[in-house]
């Protein structure tokens, strides 16, 4: 292995693909890894950990190697903490587990998430000489892992082995920050009263801060979310913090894993196609508006959207104007997500409304989410705000053009079409605005009547690189710079 370079990389975070996720999040852990082996190869050892919630499957288990266990003191607590381990892409992937913690009927959500995690990254440090793996460099992602950064830098980094370690914060989403009442700073976050100052804000723990002023790089997934972050209106109250801590920021857009997402190969097409041969695409639509129960027509584009359904993915602005987008115009609608309540009782009344017009599916399924991306011709994604997003790379990747807001990192990865030059490789619109975003849904389907424009539209998306690629080298290089 090389002398100068950062060789042993642990990731930490709450969750990855496919074991367990619930978003971006564990995509990206999933898949970034990876393509930081691929490119550095021998020269880098690249590991990562999560819970081993109650949810991974026996599929994956099967393969799991019990490597230790020993006892994690949580303040008075003493429990016990398996680790398991099991390879993947030339990764190995450790699970911690204690089934009091993380044996529950969903991952996040529990009323003492922030114990749960408190342990998980306590665990994250008590097993590095467990398992004879001290990283030079620990990657932290979200909230759920702030505190091994905080721990690293307040209490291990003091022993021999740990400190030459440098910790990195990658920010997915600054909306969940881990905010806690004092009361449990050392009954459960066993954080001395002079690491007090290190964690508070505004009243009260906030994890996300912690992590924020201990971490030596800190990073978000995209370019454009980490100015966004400095500004109020995208902070979610911590824009003093970020902004103090502007040198240490760097935005990294996240890529989307090509070989799970490829059009040419996935199994769960009818069909396949690619930017070159394009035509298996319209047998993909069809099944997909007989999947919805829409009228099979060619010439009517579906819309799509595929997300949680979370107001801030911008759905106030599509519960604005989708009847108004069905009624006017020969167009049809599909959703697949589940999430809020009235969000999903309002799509449920939309397809009873217009179920010739309206398809929606209240479920997370990652098949039919690939026949959504493979079968619909337009994606919309009006997020209010967006660190980096996902699917609207997967969606073009997968020739279903883009509508995006110009936020995060749909700003920086979706360029409007310009039918002058025949560049760009979306749609694009500004203001949160319902109407605005009703004019770019508009200049899309102006756009797909005229077949040729369309094409080269498509045809662009389709061919914009959203591999890991050059993101993988920019965390080297960081890594690196370390
Ligand atoms: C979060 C963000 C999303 C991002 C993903 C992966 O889910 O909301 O924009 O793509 O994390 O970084």
């Amino acid at each position: 292995m090389s002398e100068n370079k950062a060789n042993k990389i642990l990731f930490v975070g709450s969750e990855a693909t496919p074991f367990a996720a619930t978003g971006g999040l564990g995509d990206v852990l999933g898949s970034l890894p990876a393509a930081l082996k691929r490119e550095r190869g021998e020269n880098i050892d690249i590991r990562v950990v999560i819970p081993m919630y109650g949810s991974i499957s026996d599929d994956d288990r099967i393969n799991f190697e019990k490597v230790c266990e020993f006892t994690v003191n949580l303040s008075w607590r003493q429990q016990y903490c398996g680790v398991y381990k099991c390879e993947r892409n030339g990764v190995i992937y450790y699970f911690i587990d204690n089934e009091f913690y993380f044996k529950r009927s969903s991952m996040y959500g529990s009323f003492d998430d922030g114990e749960r995690y408190a342990f998980f990254c306590k665990a994250v440090l008590e097993m590095m000489p467990h398992i004879g793996f001290f990283p030079d460099i620990l990657h932290a992602h979200d909230w759920q892992s702030a505190l091994s950064v905080i721990y690293l830098k307040r209490k291990y980094r003091y022993f021999e082995e740990y400190s030459h370690m440098k910790a990195i914060y990658t920010i997915h989403n600054i909306e969940y920050q881990g905010i806690y009442g004092f009361e449990i700073l050392s009954d459960i976050f066993c954080l001395d009263s002079w690491d007090r100052y290190i964690v508070e804000y505004d009243g009260c723990i906030n994890l996300t801060k912690g992590a924020i002023v201990c971490c030596d790089r800190l990073t978000t997934v995209s370019p454009n979310y980490a100015n966004e972050i400095q500004t109020e209106y995208f902070s979610h109250g911590l824009h003093y913090i970020i902004a103090m801590n502007r040198d240490k920021i760097t935005g990294i857009v996240n890529g989307i894993d090509y070989d799970n997402y490829n059009p040419e190969k996935d199994t769960e097409l009818k069909r396949h196609f690619s930017s070159d041969n394009q035509i298996q695409k319209n047998v993909d639509k069809a099944e997909l508006q007989n999947m919805f129960s829409l009228p099979e027509r060619r010439d009517v584009p579906v819309i799509a959207m595929i997300s949680r359904l979370a107001s801030h993915k911008g759905f106030d602005l599509v519960k604005r104007v989708l009847e108004e987008i069905v009624t006017c115009d020969d167009v049809q609608f599909v959703l697949l997500g589940t999430g809020e309540r009235d969000l999903e009782d309002y799509f449920s009344y939309m397809a009873n409304k217009y179920p010739d017009r309206v398809g929606v599916k209240l479920a997370f399924n990652k098949t039919l989410a690939k026949q959504i991306y493979a079968g619909a011709d337009i994606f919309l994604m009006p997020s209010k705000s967006e660190p980096c997003g996902l699917a609207q790379m997967i969606a073009s990747r997968y020739g279903t053009v883009p509508v995006v807001r110009e936020t995060g990192g749909l700003y920086d990865t979706i360029k409007p079409y310009n039918p002058e030059d025949k560049t760009g490789n979306g749609i694009t619109f500004k203001t949160y605005n319902a109407h605005d975003m009703y004019d770019a849904v508009r200049r899309a389907i102006e756009l797909f009547k005229n077949k040729r424009q369309w094409k080269t539209l498509r045809t662009n998306a389709m061919n914009t690189d959203f591999s890991w690629n050059s993101s993988a080298i920019k965390y080297l290089e960081m890594y690196d710079n370390l």
